[in-house]
């Protein structure tokens, strides 16, 4: 679980090693690119110039994304597409954070690499970014167990060195909306929520062409959640004694499958959504 007391140091301590950096790159993901950001990223960031990683593309709906890398550059932001599986959109984000490095010490006699710092909440893919940044440069001594990890300096290129920072930043989640596409993505703990509550309010915002992606593996309809948990756990035959179906099981397989791409890409905001 997230305490308040956790978000407090892990911003103290980006707020502390800002100076350190000439950019930071906030890792977010692409099926909840607003959610998934720090709400309060703008005033730790100060004047420092970010770059958003819009990772997990290759779950979010094309389209959609691309209207999210618009609605950032209008922002006044740089927004990069990455999927850190498989490490497309990688080389294109270091070349970004160089050039965004290097227009920020513009002026400035350089005598050591461009640094820069990446942030995001947790499961966002942040470890599997940094891993593929490294790529075999990855020389992270505090994986190692009973080595306490601190902050470590990752070499990512020749010019350019990545700053990742131990302390977790739990989102702060303020409304019931934002907390269920958390819940959904699986950026809080299955343990820390109801997963049928969470699974019935996905099936509730799958729209037809996902409609027919649950009807067809499940053979339910999604326009009746209440029911079509049920219906997913005869299907796969979670079944408690007495053949009642086991409807939880249900809704852990619908968010694994879901999570995993199963159902197809799918983008749970949009830019032009209205915030509530
Ligand atoms: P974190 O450090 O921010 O907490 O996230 P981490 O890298 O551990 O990634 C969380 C999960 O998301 C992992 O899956 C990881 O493989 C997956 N992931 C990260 N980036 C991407 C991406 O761009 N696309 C897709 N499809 N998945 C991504 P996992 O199931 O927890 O682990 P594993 O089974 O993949 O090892």
């Amino acid at each position: 679980m997230w305490y308040p007391s956790h978000v407090a140091r892990a911003k103290k301590e980006i707020r502390q090693n800002l100076r350190l950096v000439d950019v930071v790159i906030e890792i977010t993901d692409a099926r909840i690119p607003r959610t998934s950001r720090i709400p309060a990223m703008k005033e730790l960031l100060g004047q420092k110039q970010s770059v958003i990683a819009l990772n997990k593309a290759d779950l979010a709906d094309s389209v959609v994304t691309s209207s999210w890398v618009q609605y950032f550059t209008e922002q006044g932001h740089e927004a990069m597409v990455v999927n850190a599986k498989t490490g497309q959109g990688v080389p294109e984000l270091i070349a970004r954070a160089r050039a965004e490095s290097h227009r920020a010490s513009t002026g400035k006699r350089r005598l050591r690499p461009y640094r820069a710092m990446a942030v995001g909440i947790p499961n966002v893919g942040k470890s599997s970014l940094l891993n593929r940044l490294a790529g075999r440069r990855s020389a992270r001594t505090g994986e190692r167990p009973g080595i306490t990890r601190g902050r470590q300096w990752i070499r990512v290129a020749e010019d350019l060195e990545l700053l990742d920072l131990p302390g977790i930043l739990w989102p702060e989640h303020t409304t019931e909306e934002a907390t269920d596409l958390l819940c959904i993505t699986g950026a809080l703990p299955d343990e820390t929520f109801d997963v049928e509550v969470v699974a019935s309010r996905l099936l509730g915002r799958l729209d037809r062409t996902l409609a027919g992606a649950v009807s067809e593996r499940y053979g339910v309809l999604p326009e009746e959640p209440g029911e079509a948990l049920a219906g997913i756990a005869r299907q796969r035959g979670f079944l408690a004694p007495g053949g009642v179906p086991d409807t939880k099981r249900a809704a852990q397989a619908l968010l694994a499958d879901f999570r995993s791409g199963r159902l197809g890409r799918v983008s749970l905001e949009e830019p032009d959504d209205e915030l509530v």
